[in-house]
């Protein structure tokens, strides 16, 4: 089959696309022919030897899918050859055809399109699981870094739904009316030189920061954080890993807590698996809206990368 290859640890430009084997179907998984590809910045970290895995060289890179179930493994008979399905897989999804676990498998109402299925199982699986990370209650103040990006446009929706206020930052205008589109509140620049001053400027008060940056936007809107708020980590788009001081948090009852929604999918499938039933139905709703900015060629996949290692690309970008 055709996929595309990570040979060596680099950019966007090392890829190579080729072919080969189909992958194994064993029990508790199934294999989907793949329809649409949503282009992760996580894709970024993995094929230059940063993420939190490093597969073996070499390796075909892409972790979020959607097609059609094509074979289903013993043990998977809650789906069938044929049904419309995205998943989220650790890595092989830049290739026709892919084999997922079924917790990380969501079967996909046929209404909605290939490319927004695409775009949904990572995105929104994330943010769902960082609000609960969260422990957010309606009413809550809450401060999305990164918010017209995949996850962030999938936080603000979900803290929309969840009854709570979202700032949201964003680095230009395109994004603003993503994340504005989204349900945001308030919009503050990620290009700023003094976020906490803008921050001020639209609350008095922060109870919950959702971090997909780090850096200076860990900083400086943690200086907002109030009494008894909690800061999610979800990753460190900017390249800096924050460091912090623990005497802010013990005097203000606060909390700084990791999430990842890539490690759950393992150590706590059925966690993620009782997450999808809502989150399709939502999805099929109309509820949460997969941001899909662009749909490009599957041989694509170098520019669609650079596009987002530039900070060029507001929601997911998509091949087929
Ligand atoms: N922990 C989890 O469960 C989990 C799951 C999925 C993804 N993630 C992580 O979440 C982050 C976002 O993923 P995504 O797929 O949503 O990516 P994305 O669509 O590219 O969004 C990332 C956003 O980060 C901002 N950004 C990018 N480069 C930056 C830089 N150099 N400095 C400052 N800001 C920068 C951009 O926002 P502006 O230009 O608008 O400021 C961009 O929209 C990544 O770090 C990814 O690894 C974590």
């Amino acid at each position: 089959m055709r996929a595309w290859k990570c040979v060596t640890w680099g950019g966007p430009n090392h890829l190579k696309l080729g072919n080969v084997p189909d992958p194994e179907c064993g029990a508790g998984q199934v294999e989907i022919m793949v329809n649409a590809c949503g282009v992760n910045f996580a894709d970024l970290l993995l094929i230059s030897g940063r993420y939190q895995v490093r597969p073996e060289l070499p390796f075909v890179p892409g972790m979020e899918v959607a097609g059609r179930i094509t074979r289903v493994g013993e043990g998977c008979e809650m789906f069938s050859v044929g049904d419309k399905a995205a998943a989220y897989v650790k890595h092989g999804g830049y290739a026709d055809r892919v084999v997922a676990p079924i917790a990380q498998v969501v079967k996909i109402p046929e209404s909605i399109s290939f490319s927004a299925a695409a775009a949904f199982p990572v995105s929104y699986g994330s943010a769902e699981l960082a609000l609960d990370r969260a422990g957010l209650s309606a009413g809550e103040v809450v401060v999305i870094g990164g918010a017209a990006g995949a996850v962030g446009a999938a936080c603000v929706e979900l803290v929309k739904h969840r009854g709570a206020v979202v700032i949201a930052c964003v680095g230009d205008s395109a994004k603003e009316e993503i994340a504005r589109a989204c349900g945001a509140d308030e919009i503050v620049s990620s290009r700023s030189h003094n976020l906490k001053t803008d921050l001020q400027k639209v609350a008095s008060r922060v109870d919950v920061i959702i971090d997909p940056i780090g850096g200076s936007f860990f900083e400086e809107s943690l200086q907002m954080l109030g009494y008894g708020g909690r800061v999610v980590s979800l990753g460190f788009a900017s390249g800096k890993i924050p460091s912090i001081r623990l005497n802010h948090f013990l005097v203000k009852h606060q909390s700084v807590v990791g999430s990842s929604f890539g490690l759950t999918c393992v150590k706590d499938p059925d966690l993620i698996s009782a997450k999808w039933p809502q989150l399709a139905e939502m999805l099929e709703a109309g509820q949460i809206n997969p941001r899909v900015s662009q749909i490009r060629p599957f041989a694509e996949l170098p520019a669609a990368l650079q596009l987002l290692k530039d900070r060029k690309v507001a929601g997911r970008i998509v091949l087929n």
